[in-house]
């Protein structure tokens, strides 16, 4: 998804800019640009394609600047070209923006903007909000380079009051070319702090190698920046009129990882380094919450709501993609062990089918990045009815975590790779603790049963640890279905969610066709598929669903389709039946979806790799989905 950057200090800005777009890469994006300022004017060159070839645009020019603004484009409105790509600008060069979001009345304003003489050269909606900051800053010039009139500042306000949608801004006005003016509505902004300069980044990974000391803007707020001075203040008023423009004091975050956990670690690939963090990812999901002894589950985030918790009747799940499929884990989970009610949503339904929500109800919003705009926008809702709101959440300081009452943090560090991997795992365990959690506040769950949970938690890592002792197994699998257009997953129970994963995640990485489907469900329509070679993968762990799922196995084989399973240790009836088996160790019912994921997720990643694709960046995929 798109990304900003914006440099303003004692450093020459183009390489700073250039290195914080670098880091802004594994959230996808087709074309780049970057525009910066001196007493010359403005300088703005823009690209299609990786950030390097702007790089080497840039080389060729030589351009003294000390601020200016850079951005990754990911399409939205219009196609990849170098007009789409942003800085944004108008006719007479003065205003310049980078934009992150939507804007939804752009039509509207361009036509009105056209009538007074703007003249558009892109199909972008962001263009608009150049134009719009001219107008509001200098509302007579026509053609003519005549003497400003404006105030930047003011003009940015003025601008954004007549925009309905949602912005994360960056924007530099070469007659004011001593600032840059920062704002967000619905779109993450953050500014880092370092030693005499300051970066604008739409995500902290732009700007962890200046500094770690960040401040976040919150929707509704304008940042001006002039040389050390950072002064923010609110765009819109509490009714709607002249906000007073009175200084906003802004609390100075940490940011807890460093550089080393955005490096691949001798991996080939993000992907594959994060599948492989999973022990620790487990380890660090649970520690200081993961008390068997006690039987125990410690969720400090949630401490403050405790009491609310225990008077809520039912739990909406809401999430997008792989977080969603996590969520499903954790309906079945909270369902059959802590007996409270639970819906998954997707999140981007929720507002619109006006959800029954009153305050005994929780609405959880499950999100790695803590920005997924229709996520957010589904806790919104749940707020606007009362809803007590609760997240899983593993970016720390993100939207979500500050738009909900309380919530669980996942402590695993950046997730870089498109695909969401560790996350997922993450989640999972989280909700596994969080069901011993509501279990006991609930009265639902004996300590003897919290302690099972809680126990066997504890063994994840090893068995996880011992999974990948079958990669040879999977990179052959992967080789041998490599060229198959279609895939069918299967599962039941607490590994439907499982199936649903594992085709999500071919389909990402490796761009085959897959679908995931309840076991049960085969024989009312999906079964129309199989034919002689179709693979089909069942997740067949020892459980509670096991013979069913033999049931379905068997009708593919009798249509001669080909069966991968997953399958639990020892399994000699799955050997018999399948054409290949990826074994897992033994768990609870509960918990085989995190030790079914990995096998998937290797599967997905050696698919994708040995078709030659760039599984870290799979195309028409963003990191992090901030438009709706
Ligand atoms: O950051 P989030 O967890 O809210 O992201 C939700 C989805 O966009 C995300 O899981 C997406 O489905 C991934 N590409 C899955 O690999």
């Amino acid at each position: 998804m798109c990304g900003i950057v914006g440099y303003i200090g004692k450093n020459e800005a183009a390489p700073i800019l250039l290195e914080g777009l670098k880091r802004l890469e594994y959230r996808g994006y087709d074309s780049a640009g970057i525009a910066v300022i001196n007493s010359a004017g403005v300088k703005c060159i823009k690209s299609v394609g990786r950030v390097k070839k702007l790089e080497k645009l840039l080389l060729k020019k030589k351009i003294g600047s000390n601020i200016g603004i850079a951005h990754t484009r990911w399409a939205t409105h219009g196609k990849p070209s170098i007009a789409n790509a942003h800085p944004h600008f108008t006719t007479h060069k003065n205003i310049f923006v980078v934009h992150n979001g939507i804007i939804e009345n752009y039509q509207e304003l361009k036509d009105q903007l056209k009538k007074k003489g703007h003249k558009f050269v892109t199909d972008t909606d962001s263009e608009v909000i150049a134009h719009l900051i001219e107008d509001c800053y200098h509302p007579t010039r026509k053609d003519s380079d005549d003497k400003p009139k404006g105030h930047f500042e003011k003009a940015v306000k003025a601008a954004l009051k007549k925009i309905i949608g949602a912005y994360g801004l960056a924007i530099i006005c070469r007659d004011e070319p001593d600032k840059i003016v920062a704002a967000r509505y619905g779109s993450p902004l953050l500014i880092g702090i370092g030693k005499k300069e300051k970066i604008i980044a739409s995500d902290a990974a732009a700007v962890i190698g200046r500094t770690k000391k960040v401040i976040y803007l919150e929707d509704g707020e304008i940042a001006v920046i002039n040389g050390s001075k950072i002064k923010v203040s609110n765009i819109y008023s509490a009714k709607g009129s002249e906000a007073s423009g009175k200084s906003i004091k802004k609390k100075i975050n940490t940011i807890t990882w460093g550089q080393d956990e955005i490096s691949k670690a001798g991996y080939n690939h993000f992907m594959a380094k994060e599948i492989h963090e999973a022990p620790e990812v487990i380890i660090n999901s649970t520690r200081g919450r993961c008390i068997a002894a006690r039987s125990l589950a410690k969720l400090g985030g949630l401490e403050s709501v405790k009491k609310e918790l225990k008077n809520i009747s039912r739990l909406i799940i809401v999430a997008c993609g792989t977080a969603r499929n996590a969520g499903l884990v954790g309906e079945y989970m909270i369902e059959e062990a802590a007996g409270i009610p639970v819906e998954v949503e997707y999140a981007s339904e929720f507002r619109y089918r006006g959800p029954i929500v009153n305050k005994n109800t929780a609405v959880m919003a499950i999100s790695q990045s803590g920005e997924t705009a229709d996520t957010l926008a589904a806790i919104k809702e749940a707020k606007k009815q009362d809803a007590l709101t609760l997240g899983i959440v593993n970016v720390v300081g993100s939207s979500i975590t500050r738009e909900t009452d309380a919530g669980v943090y996942n402590h695993i560090g950046p997730e870089i790779a498109v695909a969401s991997t560790k996350a997922y795992i993450s989640e999972i365990i989280i909700l596994a603790l969080l069901t011993v959690f509501l279990g006991k506040t609930h009265k639902n769950m004996s300590a003897k049963k919290a302690k099972e949970i809680l126990y066997e938690i504890e063994k994840l890592p090893k068995k996880v640890q011992s999974i990948f002792g079958q990669e040879q197994i999977i990179k052959k699998i992967a080789r041998k279905y490599k060229r198959s257009d279609n895939f069918l997953y299967l599962g039941r129970k607490y590994n439907y969610p499982t199936a649903l994963e594992g085709a999500l995640k071919l389909k990402e990485i490796s761009y085959i066709h897959a679908e995931g489907h309840p076991t049960g469900e085969m024989k009312h329509g999906p079964i129309a598929m199989i034919e002689p070679d179709f693979p089909s993968v069942f997740i067949t762990p020892k459980d509670s669903v096991y013979e069913k799922n033999i049931s379905g196995i068997e009708e593919v084989k009798a249509r001669d389709g080909k069966i991968i399973c997953i399958a639990t240790q020892g399994d000699k009836k799955i050997s018999k039946l399948a054409d290949d088996v990826i074994y897992i160790p033994k768990t609870i019912e509960m918990l085989t979806p995190i030790l079914a994921a990995l096998p998937l997720h290797l599967l997905a990643y050696y698919i994708g790799v040995g078709k030659g694709y760039n599984v870290d960046k799979p195309r028409n995929l963003a990191k992090s989905v901030t438009v709706e």
